[in-house]
């Protein structure tokens, strides 16, 4: 399997009937990188799945050996494939599971509520007993697969009680947990009549990596603020101090480290000649237009889509972008299709889409393209080459791996990208034109200077962003993530407990 190849097609997998050995390094994540497909014919072929998580961790995971435990998108699926060499894990979910545990508490309360509440959390008993359970089934897997004394890589809001859970089962293991999407503000997180046991989950950890500070200084408030409390068992000792929290005689480390892609792979592909003859034939069959403007995201109303469409319906409707000479794409992955806010926003950016057309389209040019579909890797990366003007505009993001991906394609210097500020890479994507989402004239008015750019002034900034996210790979991710975990219990003696929140490679900075 490779993140940047053929990700839509068929795997070869063979199942093995049990799972043979035991791994030294193993992540544990909501999701396999791969998606059970049955065909009407019967036969079973394996396809990429969904979400920036896999597109970090899968190159990862090819350079090192070891075991993936996670879901196979299906109900009851007990595979364990080994899928071009990596040992996947399956824990089946049933249909009622999924309802509650993934669907239910990760997707309508814990995703909304790590998001700024931009739609209302739904706090429910049955679906939280439903995360406890999933998530003791998750470490009890673990647990079985990690040889003694292995590197065990827990990742996202969907498993945060798992730290602490195979820390219990397994007191040999070294835990990481990286959380994917952003940590809330205190408040927030407050609401969640789960609080306590959420931190006390994540503190079973050895070293806890959120993508910004912020988010390790909200958790490392919580952790003094709850898990401290007086229980009927005591008083837990829990004291928290710059990077390090101290739970008993235990030292947890918290720290930012912003993730990232495999962008040589990327840059590598993008200058093929593949892929740039597809991105000049893409622009013809677009009708050759002036301006190509591209959005690439799963359907989440976290990404802003609807914010792009009315800006550029405004920018229409002004006179400030001219239908004739514009094109705007939108390839929109189906996600979490079943969850009601999912289900609302989607109508609404159809809608969106069929009013921009409607109003200011022709029959032979559709102003917005819109595909509610995945696109193959190599068909996506053309789309970066061929794209003018980039908009990536959440309302909030953990990180958001596509700026970073539309950069890593671009080494012909051309494009601009318009970035949200509410997105984790507006930290260190600083060249792009950013602009706050909630405020549509700021975010049109962005926009229309990407779109206007001199070419010396695009060179200078694509330049400036290409030496940041060339320079801060996935792979230097991962390294400096595991290297913290690898030295954790050596380096957070009670002596040098005041080291930095930031990780050793947080927090980076465009150099330009
Ligand atoms: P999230 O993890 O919330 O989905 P990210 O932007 O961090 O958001 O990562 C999304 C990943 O999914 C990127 O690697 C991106 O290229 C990929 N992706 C998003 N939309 C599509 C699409 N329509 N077709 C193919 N890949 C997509
Ligand atoms: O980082 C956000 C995240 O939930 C990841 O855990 C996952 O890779 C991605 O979004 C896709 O979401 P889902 O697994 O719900 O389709």
């Amino acid at each position: 399997m490779t993140a940047t190849g053929e990700d839509q097609t068929d795997r070869s997998a063979d199942v093995p009937a049990e799972i043979a050995e035991t791994a030294d390094f193993v992540v544990v994540a909501n999701r396999l990188p791969v998606d059970k497909e049955t065909l009407p014919d019967g036969t079973v072929r394996w396809k990429r799945s969904p979400g920036g998580l896999v597109t970090a961790l899968e190159p990862i995971l090819r350079s090192r050996t070891g075991a993936w435990v996670g879901w196979s998108g299906v109900p009851d699926s007990a595979d364990n494939p080994v899928v071009d060499g990596l040992q996947l894990v399956s824990v089946p979910l049933s249909a009622q599971e999924i309802n509650e545990y993934y669907e239910g508490f990760s997707n309508a309360t814990l995703w909304p509520l790590y998001h700024d509440v931009l739609v209302k959390p739904e706090y429910h008993r049955e679906w939280w007993n439903a995360y406890v359970e999933v998530n003791r089934r998750f470490a009890e897997a673990a647990s079985e697969i990690a040889s003694h004394g292995a590197m065990v890589w827990i990742q996202d809001y969907q498993l945060q009680l798992v730290p602490k859970m195979l820390r219990m089962l397994r007191p040999d293991l070294r835990i990481g947990f990286f959380l994917h999407i952003p940590f809330p503000p205190v408040e927030l997180f407050m609401q969640l009549p789960w609080r306590t046991e959420i931190v006390e989950g994540l503190l079973g950890a050895d070293l806890i990596g959120f993508h910004l500070p912020g988010g390790a200084q909200n958790f490392l408030y919580l952790a003094r603020r709850l898990a401290g409390q007086a229980t009927s068992k005591g008083t837990v000792g829990v004291r928290a101090k710059f990077g390090v929290v101290q739970v008993g005689f235990r030292h947890v480390r918290v720290g930012a480290f912003p993730i990232s892609i495999d962008s040589g792979a990327l840059d590598a592909i993008s200058k093929s000649k593949k892929i740039r003859d597809r991105a000049a034939e893409l622009r013809r069959e677009l009708g050759n237009p002036r301006t190509i403007m591209l959005g690439v995201d799963r359907l989440d109303y976290t990404k802003g889509i609807d914010v792009r469409l009315k800006a550029l319906s405004e920018l229409l409707a002004e006179g400030r972008v001219d239908p004739r000479e514009t094109v705007m794409i939108q390839l929109a992955t189906p996600s979490r299709e079943r969850v009601d806010s999912y289900i609302r926003m989607r109508a609404g950016i159809e809608q969106l889409v069929g009013n921009i057309n409607g109003t200011h389209g022709e029959v032979a040019h559709q102003v917005v393209q819109y595909l509610h579909r995945p696109v193959d890797r190599d068909e996506l990366i053309a789309f970066f080459v061929a794209a003018d003007v980039m908009l990536v505009t959440p309302l909030r993001d953990g990180m958001n791996l596509v700026a970073k991906e539309y950069v890593a394609c671009r080494s012909d210097l051309g494009g601009a990208l318009v970035l949200s500020e509410f997105t984790g890479a507006a930290a260190e994507l600083r060249s792009a034109y950013q602009a706050n989402p909630y405020d549509l004239d700021g975010v049109k008015d962005a926009i229309v200077s990407a779109v206007s750019q001199t070419p010396d002034e695009g060179r200078r900034r694509m330049r400036a962003l290409r030496r940041q996210v060339l320079a801060h790979d996935v792979s230097r991710w991962a390294q400096s993530f595991l290297d913290t975990l690898a030295t954790v219990n050596e380096t957070t003696t009670s002596e040098n407990r005041g080291i930095d929140l930031v990780g050793e490679d947080g927090d980076p900075r465009e150099d330009d």
